[in-house]
């Protein structure tokens, strides 16, 4: 069939080149703002006086009706259109003959795609903050309910200082509301109106574009018509923060991976959140966790694919920028499976104390602790830290812990050392009296728990 931009060709166009060009296949996801964008549009042009009254009735009582019919299932989409723009006109003009053809009245699909697509994303940020916001809910419940279950922490995942499990959790709570932050950011200025850029000049005709824009809940119009139909940055913000956030997603996985193994067993996840070995009776696999540390990969591939994409295009709109939608729409649907699947992941993971406590009581990790205790005795941090290494050395060689090593024994290393030793190095003490800021103590957890609940409302 000949295309509606038949005249400068023939709009003849050979099948292989024309399944090529389309881009119905996944731009049909944008019928609704599609739709609400030519209503709009129909609006203005009667407001201005540029059609009828009646025919912008006519028009956005029609487009109404191909909404409604789309929505219903009643009309099915033409998947030999070009694109979603030229089906609902195609429909359009079927349905009100040539009323329908008045709708492209100062406008191109240059302003269609970017409008649908700026409306599309929108939403899409506001259930991806939804869900991130859940996740966030889970795990402050996770950490208020195992306050004061103790664990090691780690650097060059060594041991390294005892910690609360909620404060390790908390970590993420934080790196979560960065994000949230960043989704709102971008939300921002994603929320512009290109419409009216009219292909790239603008135009002779006398339209309203904050009219439309005010009409379809923009704060603002593109102030430069080329820039309107040109850019597609707002897509690369929005992969951007969502390539930060499945970095965060990741890395929790890869925790939770490593804490549900044998060798931790610092958790256990739920049943629901794990699968089965087809061969190995025993196994219980964190596959969830698995497939979002793997995941994380395709949405960075996602963003460096749309910004290589753009790198080398002149202004204003070529057609490389159809490939925008795949990259965004898969970004998009994969972080929101992530979060929905590891909100109730982080939710019924169970902790398991004993583990926790076992692994944090080897490895020496309350050393620092033994450093200060001379510290506070009159040592300089240097010295105390070298006598605390020899220690830790003497009962690596001797199959000691610090906290039952004699005090004889401490007394050869230094006559600083008294029985009140003891209470200092007892691995709750060290997590207690880290009430810095931000600390690992129950009373900074409990603040930090305060804090980002404070934030989310
Ligand atoms: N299908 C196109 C896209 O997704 C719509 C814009 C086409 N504009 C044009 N002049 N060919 O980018």
């Amino acid at each position: 069939m000949a295309k509606m931009w038949a005249g400068r060709t023939s709009g003849e166009v050979s099948s292989i080149a024309d399944d090529f060009n389309s881009s119905i296949s996944f731009d049909c996801k944008l019928y609704t703002q599609d739709i609400t964008g030519s209503m709009a549009h129909a609006a203005m042009l009667g407001a201005q006086g540029i059609i009828t009254a009646q025919e912008a009735d006519a028009l956005i009582q029609g487009l109404e009706g191909i909404l409604q019919d789309l929505d219903s299932g009643k009309l099915e989409i033409d998947y030999t259109c070009e694109d979603i723009h030229m089906f609902v006109e195609q429909v359009l003009t079927q349905r009100l003959g040539d009323v329908g053809k008045k709708l492209h009245t100062a406008r191109s699909r240059n302003d269609q795609v970017a409008l649908d697509l700026r409306m599309y994303l929108r939403s899409e940020v506001e259930e991806i903050s939804a869900l991130t916001k859940a996740l966030v809910e889970a795990i402050v419940s996770q950490a208020q309910s195992n306050l004061g279950v103790i664990m090691p922490g780690y650097t060059h995942l060594q041991r390294a200082q005892p910690i609360l499990f909620s404060h390790h959790l908390m970590a993420y709570a934080m790196m979560l509301l960065r994000d949230l932050g960043r989704l709102a950011d971008c939300r921002k200025r994603m929320n512009v109106c290109p419409i009216g850029s009219c292909a790239l000049a603008g135009t002779t005709y006398n339209t309203d574009r904050w009219m439309e824009a005010k009409a379809l809940g923009f704060d603002d119009i593109a102030r430069n018509s080329i820039d309107g139909v040109s850019d597609r940055d707002f897509c690369v913000e929005l992969l951007s923060a969502i390539s930060v956030l499945m970095m965060h997603l990741s890395r929790f996985s890869e925790e939770t991976i490593l804490w549900s193994s044998w060798e931790f067993q610092f958790i256990e996840l739920s049943d629901a959140y794990t699968t089965g070995s087809s061969i190995m009776p025993q196994k219980k696999n964190p596959d969830m966790a698995e497939l979002v540390r793997g995941k994380t990969g395709r949405v960075y591939g996602d963003l460096m694919g749309l910004l290589t994409t753009l790198k080398g295009l002149p202004l204003a709109y070529n057609k490389d920028m159809q490939e925008d939608k795949e990259a965004i729409f898969d970004a998009v649907d994969t972080v929101k499976m992530c979060l929905k699947v590891f909100a109730p992941m982080v939710q019924t993971m169970a902790a398991k104390p004993e583990k926790m406590k076992k692994a944090a009581q080897g490895g020496f990790i309350n050393a620092t602790d033994l450093a200060d205790y001379l510290v506070k005795k009159g040592l300089p941090f240097r010295s105390a830290y070298k006598i605390s290494g020899q220690i830790v050395a003497h009962c690596i060689a001797h199959g000691q812990v610090l906290e039952t090593l004699p005090l004889e024994v401490y007394k050869t290393y230094s006559d600083l050392f008294e029985a009140d030793l003891y209470p200092e190095i007892d691995l709750t003490t060290c997590v207690e009296k880290r009430i810095s800021e931000g600390g690992t103590s129950a009373a900074s957890v409990s603040a930090q728990i305060a804090y980002v609940k404070e934030q989310l409302a």
